[in-house]
């Protein structure tokens, strides 16, 4: 096993066009590069493949890749798009099996079973494009309000259940601490331009009762009260209980402030847990997790998230890579990631194993959170996915930032989603016969 990084993959691929895996093939058997983590003791398909490795002698490279979902997207586009066969076995986000349906293999076709069965609907249905299964899950996500317990009892505050109380909670905290010489902030979350800011911004509408900006139908449906009262919400946090900093941060940025001590609450997915948890941890043993709070109409929501594996239609290895990404989203690997890595698994039984709920209490309300999680509209919009997305995280990273109103972004949101609603030819015809 070897770390490999993504710039020399696309140098090699591309610039030179060599076939680095014949030049690197272990004496017997094959050797597959893999896209997952970095390859290391946080990386959460590690295990399952240094298991792998043993049970049949082949080798795995890992494939670092950048950190934004919107960045791995693009190299994958670049690489596949060119037919690059360097690529074995690729982890994609929730969103993309329809983006990239051209270039990823029919798992059905090399893999026995029912390959979904028993396993987290919306996930695989993200995952499944005219019946062909592009993916298979790794693991889910679903995003969570992580919270300082031990300054809640210091200051004799509940857990806060919506927005108006986390935000109350968020400042009396931080101003108090910050007497006291403690140069603490109220609230963490992503607020870069990319696309965790519109999972962000996906949730804070739905958690007013708003919907995906487009509507059931294919219409666009922008303009409405929930999404101009997150705007306005969302906009007042920086500089306030959100640092000024948050309009750079992606997930991790956000965990090292929180991590260290600096902040009362995260928007985070489950992954931080057990980071956060870890021995070397300032805040661990301090800390609590909570639904994302509400809004005015009174429910918590989070996005969908979470990642699968797929196999590239160009890998020379088809059958080798398919074997592996079984192993990968096998129920057995997504428990043992959940217990060391605190990664929730697809599978919907494994949120009533007692040892899963041992050691972590909080999934046993994290799986009604994933069921009823708002869905990113990827296959309504199909290959446009990218460009709904950019609307949403620049438009509202321009808000955040200062440099737009909220009536303007919300103008130039509906002229974004009515263009692409034309260009996808997505939209309902309006009288059915
Ligand atoms: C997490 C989610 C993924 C989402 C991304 C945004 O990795 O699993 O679905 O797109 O965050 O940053």
């Amino acid at each position: 096993m070897r770390l490999l990084t993504h710039r020399w993959i696309v140098a090699s691929s591309i610039t030179l066009g060599l076939l680095f895996a014949a030049s690197n093939a272990a004496a017997e058997g094959v050797t597959l590069n893999i896209t997952c983590g970095d390859g290391s003791s946080n990386d959460p398909c590690l295990d399952a493949v240094q298991e792998w490795e043993k049970r049949t002698g082949n080798q795995v490279n890992f494939v670092s890749l950048p950190s934004s979902a919107n960045e791995k997207l693009s190299l994958y586009q670049q690489l596949l798009s060119a037919g690059s066969s360097d690529l074995d076995v690729i982890l994609i986000d929730t969103t993309w099996a329809g983006i990239l349906d051209a270039h990823l293999s029919d798992l059905n076709t090399l893999l026995p079973g029912d390959l979904g069965s028993g396993q987290f609907e919306n996930t695989i249905n993200n995952n499944t494009v005219e019946g062909r299964i592009k993916a298979l899950p790794a693991y889910v996500d679903s995003s969570l309000l992580f919270y300082r317990k031990d300054l809640l009892d210091k200051y004799h505050r509940e857990v806060p259940k919506n927005w108006d109380e986390m935000e109350e909670t968020a400042a009396y905290i931080q101003q108090q601490e910050r007497q006291a010489g403690n140069r603490i902030w109220g609230y963490v979350f992503q607020g870069k331009s990319y696309e965790g800011l519109t999972c962000n911004l996906l949730e804070w509408t739905a958690s007013e009762g708003g919907g995906v900006l487009i509507n059931e139908d294919g219409q666009p449906e922008v303009d409405t009260p929930a999404l101009r009262r997150s705007l306005e919400r969302a906009r007042g946090w920086i500089g306030g209980i959100s640092p000024q900093g948050a309009l750079s941060y992606e997930e991790e940025q956000s965990r090292g402030v929180f991590q260290s001590g600096n902040s009362v609450f995260m928007r985070n997915w489950s992954y931080a847990w057990a980071l956060a948890q870890n021995p070397s941890s300032p805040v661990r043993g301090k800390i609590g997790v909570a639904p994302m709070p509400a809004g005015e109409t009174g429910t918590h929501r989070s996005t969908l998230g979470g990642w699968s594996v797929a196999v590239p239609r160009y890998s020379t290895h088809q059958k080798e890579a398919a074997d592996l990404v079984a192993l990968i989203s096998s129920k057995e690997e997504q428990k043992k990631r959940a217990l060391k890595l605190s990664f929730m698994p697809s599978y919907t039984d494994l949120y009533k194993d007692p040892d899963i709920l041992k050691a972590l209490p909080y999934f046993a309300y994290v799986q009604t959170a994933v069921e009823e999680a708002i869905v990113r509209p990827a296959s309504v919009v199909k290959t446009l996915y990218p460009r709904y997305t950019n609307s949403i995280f620049n438009r509202t990273h321009s808000v955040l930032g200062g440099e737009t109103s909220v009536d303007d972004a919300i103008s130039r949101l509906e002229r974004d989603m009515t263009r692409l609603v034309r260009r996808a030819e997505i939209a309902a015809p309006k009288d059915s016969d």
